[in-house]
């Protein structure tokens, strides 16, 4: 390593990115990285020392590591992207951030707020980079609804409608849930997952929060353990995470949703939809993981209930605002603290579930 690759400038200035854990996001992180200018990928860690080694091998990525510390301890590198499971992501972020290093974390940022704030304020004290993937940002429909909104094209916002729909617990096209431990760690609680609501009601309450610019105020939820397994476990996995949710909301302004996710909604495979209906018009998106679609009700369309489609240019991902955040040291979004602020809707589901009432939502004001 040279003088310079240790303070973290390469001799073209581009910036060195390890991913840690080398599971099935890490792959399409390998992609994405590897294609925006900037950045170089330079390591892969894993606990598992042959995947790391067979992900570095087949992403061209000329260092593998088998812990985090022999990564830290080598060092040469500037940021992380960190796509280790759920329960992993803030022990293995706070040592990333207690070295300096940037981070990229998988979502959710932790399994639970008071967690997930104890990372914001780590990472703000370092004062280094700090990002999540909340994926369905990368879709243009989003971006575009939210700047149709804020320009007042559809009036004040009224009532929404939102859900995240997936099958992989009654289809197999991701593979078998029942044999596979990539989906087994998702149903149980004991191995980080906050079930349904962790995984993919993550995204939906960004998509509402996001697109509409508002807060959620108050919210009651009801959450669903479905029986999948004999003595409700398989393979050592107690599988008691929650399948589906079902929330409705009242937003800052007064506006009125619902919102819900499955893993169990046979018919669909991966679909976000979110109909956003204002005063004076509406806007519907649809999004999977590669495409969206934008259609909006406005002006005399308003009269006929007439829905046009409506053209979205092309949005940076979140790797490509990571990157860029990266090179202007100036932080990106979605960062650290939106993530910790969508995860404290997340606890309070939860909450109500449990005491089956209303909750108003208190978020810690920013710093
Ligand atoms: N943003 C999205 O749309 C999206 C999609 C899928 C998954 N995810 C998130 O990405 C993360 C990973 O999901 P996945 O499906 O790739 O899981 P996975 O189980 O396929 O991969 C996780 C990898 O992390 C490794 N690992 C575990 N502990 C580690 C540690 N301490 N240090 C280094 N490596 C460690 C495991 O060995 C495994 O290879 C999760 O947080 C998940 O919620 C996000």
């Amino acid at each position: 390593m040279t003088g310079n690759e240790a303070r973290g400038a390469t001799a073209t200035g581009e910036k060195r990115i390890m991913i840690l854990g080398t599971g099935g996001i890490a792959h399409r992180h390998a992609e994405h990285f590897t294609s925006i200018p900037g950045c170089r990928i330079v390591a892969a860690c894993d606990v598992n020392a042959e995947r790391a080694r067979a992900f570095a091998q087949m992403h061209a990525i000329p260092e593998a590591f088998d812990s985090l510390e022999r990564a830290l301890e080598w060092g040469a590198f500037d940021a992380a992207v960190n796509s280790t499971p759920d329960g992993v992501h803030k022990a293995t972020t706070l040592q990333l951030l207690a070295a300096g290093k940037a981070v990229f974390c998988e979502k959710p940022l932790a399994v639970n707020a008071e967690d997930a704030f104890e990372m914001v304020e780590a990472a703000e004290a370092a004062g280094v980079v700090n990002m999540v993937n909340l994926t369905y940002r990368n879709a243009h429909a989003i971006q575009m609804a939210r700047r149709l909104i804020e320009a007042g094209e559809i009036g004040e916002v009224r009532h929404i409608e939102a859900s995240y729909l997936q099958s992989w617990l009654s289809a197999n096209h991701w593979g078998d849930w029942r044999t596979d431990e990539r989906w087994l760690w998702r149903l149980s609680s004991a191995h980080g997952s906050k079930g349904v609501l962790g995984d993919i009601g993550i995204h939906i309450v960004d998509f509402v929060t996001f697109a509409t610019g508002l807060d959620i105020a108050a919210l009651q939820a009801r959450l669903k353990t479905f029986d999948k397994a004999e003595g409700g476990a398989l393979m050592g996995y107690t599988l008691d995470a929650n399948d589906s949710c079902a929330m409705t909301v009242e937003m800052t302004n007064g506006a009125l949703g619902v919102i819900h996710m499955s893993r169990t909604a046979t018919g669909k495979a991966n679909d976000l939809d979110l109909t956003i209906h204002g005063s004076k018009g509406a806007v519907k998106v649809w999004s999977n993981t590669t495409e969206s679609t934008l259609q909006v009700c406005l002006g005399p369309d308003i009269e006929t209930q007439t829905w046009q489609p409506y053209e979205c240019p092309p949005t940076p991902r979140n790797a490509d605002r990571f990157v860029i955040a990266l090179l202007s040291g100036e932080n990106g979004q979605p960062d650290f603290r939106r993530a910790a602020e969508v995860q404290t809707i997340l606890d309070l589901c939860f909450v109500s579930d449990a005491e089956k009432r209303m909750l108003p939502v208190e978020l810690p004001p920013a710093e």
